[in-house]
């Protein structure tokens, strides 16, 4: 075991309120140190300061409320944070630009902020996505703007937070990685993270729960700036290509009549490949995949390096977005005038997070193709509202059951756990027609069957129903309240 060390409160400003901002702000206030948050967002601040939490993640309102106004703190004030701070985190947004560029005109005004306050030595660390070599040209925007170079470094320090485990991903990390290239900066980096390398964090009686024993310490990696930067984007762009590569083997599968599930569980046994983002589904989606894979894409272009198979993990996520659609056309041979229940809206389970959700763009094809839409997602509802606005042909339902009430078929688009639960002889009698299709292989087909569906999934036979199973269900006693249920529906 690593010997004890005092471990020391080190002053940090975290500029940027979004994800991985708050994340990073509350996780290091719960190591120890001293944080400020700032964000240029005054009703957001306010927000925080009076108790509101922004966002939805899972453990986030805890650790936020443990902190706030002891270690964490949060204002508008950028000048009064940085002169607080030793190490100041750059966590604001780096969207993508018209041309698929990483847009970093938010941490070019950070940095240009920042400057005015650079009054002593103090460490910029990169914490939002940012493409290789972005440390260097924070660099030259600090000495253009006047900031002596003896009053600073820069740092990468990427995160790997995943939106629903983001707070146990960053105190139990895989690794940590922190680029920087001289030693005063790793030497106060190192003394940040103190806690999570020496274990000393998970030996506390009040220390958050999390999935590892990683009492021994955690897996501290230094590297060059630029080598950091790219670990953050070729890490993005390798799991992303786990998730395409499946999904084109599950195409495969379905041609020739066997289950992508059984292939994923034989492929994953390998430990040097490894059962994790082998899920086939409907493609991946988020504030993070979609943007980082364009965005390196373009890195490689511009140092003149033609990195096609990026292209080729874009188009196979999005050719299996045309493929589920088929899939439901095959179940109703024509989508005008049908009635479809979506259950799943964000881009995955544990979050409100719709920001390239394959999900909104299935529900869109859908609508184009003249069908109406009941939906129900239990966290993403209300973020979708002004992008998918309430009408004729889009309903919010109250919950699964309301959404499925008459529907001509139901779609499943995000693999909430409460989905995989579904009471199926309550389903089949709300339902016009017993069909559903599953985007994120929550049921067994032989299950579906059984329980008189007809059932399609990714990458496995589509099974019709077995009327005898059903009808010996239909027996069951709880389902004449159903029954009553779909009468009523079909009297409305
Ligand atoms: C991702 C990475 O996992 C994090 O390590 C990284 O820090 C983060 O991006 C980021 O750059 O900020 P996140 O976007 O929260 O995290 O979501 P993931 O859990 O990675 O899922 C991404 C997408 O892939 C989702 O749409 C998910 O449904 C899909 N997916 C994932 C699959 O379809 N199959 C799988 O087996 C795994």
């Amino acid at each position: 075991m690593p010997c004890a060390q005092i471990n020391r409160m080190v002053p940090v400003a975290v500029i940027g309120s979004g994800y991985v901002g708050l994340v990073a702000a509350a996780c290091l206030a719960e190591l120890g140190h001293e944080v400020v948050c700032v964000d240029v967002d005054r009703v957001r601040v306010e927000l925080l300061q009076s108790g509101g939490v922004p966002i939805f993640e899972e453990g986030l309102d805890a650790l936020l409320a443990r902190h706030r106004g002891q270690r964490l703190r949060f204002t508008c004030n950028l000048a009064e944070a940085v002169r607080h701070a030793q190490v100041i985190f750059i966590a604001v947004g780096t969207p993508q630009s018209p041309t698929g560029e990483a847009d970093l005109s938010q941490v070019e005004s950070a940095v240009i902020s920042i400057c005015p306050a650079l009054d002593s030595y103090k460490i910029l660390v990169e914490k939002s996505t940012v493409p290789v070599l972005s440390s260097q040209w924070i660099t030259r925007t600090l000495r253009l703007n006047g900031a002596l170079e003896k009053n600073f470094d820069v740092v990468s320090n990427p995160e790997f937070l995943r939106e629903g485990s983001a707070i146990t991903d960053f105190l139990y990390p895989d690794r940590i990685v922190v680029g920087a290239d001289t030693e005063r900066s790793r030497q106060l980096l190192r003394e940040l993270y103190q806690p999570l390398i020496d274990g000393s964090y998970y030996r506390r009686a009040d220390c958050v729960d999390g999935p590892a024993d990683l009492s021994g310490g955690v897996y501290y990696i230094e590297t060059s700036t630029n080598s950091a930067e790219l670990i953050k984007q070729a890490s993005n762009a390798f799991l992303a290509l786990k998730v395409s590569f499946i999904n084109a083997v599950s195409n495969l599968c379905e041609r020739v009549n066997t289950d992508v599930e059984e292939v994923a569980r034989g492929i994953g046994a390998d430990r040097r490949i490894g059962s994790r983002f082998l899920r086939a589904g409907i493609g991946y989606g988020g504030s993070c995949f979609p943007k980082d894979i364009r965005a390196f894409g373009k890195v490689a272009e511009a140092v003149g390096y033609n990195f096609d198979l990026l292209k080729c993990i874009e188009q196979i996520n999005e050719d299996q977005q045309t493929g589920f659609l088929k899939k439901l056309r095959t179940a109703l041979w024509s989508l005008k005038d049908k009635h479809i229940a979506i259950l799943g809206l964000a881009f995955k389970h544990g979050t409100d997070d719709i920001r390239e959700s394959p999900a909104i763009t299935i529900v869109r094809k859908i609508l184009a193709e003249g069908s109406r839409v009941s939906i129900f997602d239990p966290a993403a509802m209300q973020n979708c509202r002004t992008m998918l606005p309430e009408g004729v042909q889009i309903q919010y339902a109250r919950d699964e059951y309301d959404a499925v009430k008459g529907a001509h078929a139901l779609v499943i688009l995000t693999e909430w756990p409460q989905f995989s639960n579904l009471d199926l002889v309550r389903l089949h009698l709300l339902m016009s027609y017993p069909i559903v299709i599953d985007g994120r292989n929550l049921y067994s087909p032989a299950k579906m069957s059984a329980a008189g569906f007809y059932y399609y999934s990714v990458g496995r036979p589509s099974a019709e129903p077995l009327p005898e199973k059903y009808a010996f269900a239909l027996e069951h006693n709880q389902s004449q309240h159903f029954l009553d249920e779909k009468m009523a529906i079909s009297c409305e």
